[in-house]
């Protein structure tokens, strides 16, 4: 078996040349991911947007600013955590990801997750719910923590949905203050 970071170079490195769906005409850097492989959390977003695509990294941009912030509140540093999403590449114009494309990337989060072994995964949006919380709506589940094989899933709203509803500012804000406390609860079971 390979180590959990030889695995995640791996990935990173197939990601890096990834021709399995249509995003990887358009994209301009593919985004697998970052964060030390021994994680205990790991944030799976939806996909690379405007500055993502250009640096190659997760949560770069707007959203990715408001999310350190949320970390901060959770008690969480950023580099202790590994960030990734759903679909590798940015989907033009920042759309929704397609089943299709979902569908050819979900190898690479699987293999992620399984090298990581999270004990805490945040879901970060609907799609990123729906990966693992098929038939439930965010708006029912949103900051609520429950076992699934294993571990811990939180899903909250997406942080960029939040920054352009303030309606769903709060309800992000009070959700990521409850992580510390889940995360603790996740380490005692
Ligand atoms: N939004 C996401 O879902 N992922 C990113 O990496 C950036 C913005």
């Amino acid at each position: 078996m390979d180590q959990p970071d030889e695995v995640l170079k791996k990935v990173a490195a197939e990601v890096s040349v990834c021709q399995r769906c249509q995003l990887s005409f358009s994209r301009k850097k593919a985004v697998p991911g970052e964060g030390p492989a021994n994680a205990e959390v790991m944030f799976i977003g939806e996909g690379p947007g405007f500055y993502e695509n250009e640096q190659g990294r997760p949560f770069v941009g707007a959203a990715g600013k408001f999310l350190d912030e949320l970390l901060q509140r959770a008690g969480l540093k950023r580099e202790t955590v590994f960030i990734t999403n759903v679909v590798k590449c940015r989907p033009p114009g920042n759309r929704d990801p397609l089943p299709e494309e979902l569908m050819a990337c979900n190898d690479y989060l699987e293999r992620q997750i399984q090298a990581i072994n999270p004990l805490v995964i945040v879901t970060l949006g609907r799609y990123s719910m729906a990966r693992f919380l098929p038939n439930v709506r965010i708006s029912d589940v949103h900051g609520k923590a429950r076992w699934l094989d294993g571990r811990m899933i939180v899903p909250m709203f997406h942080p960029a949905a939040a920054l352009h509803q303030p309606s769903l500012k709060g309800a992000v804000v009070e959700d990521f203050s409850r992580l510390g406390g889940y995360i603790q609860q996740a380490r005692q079971n």
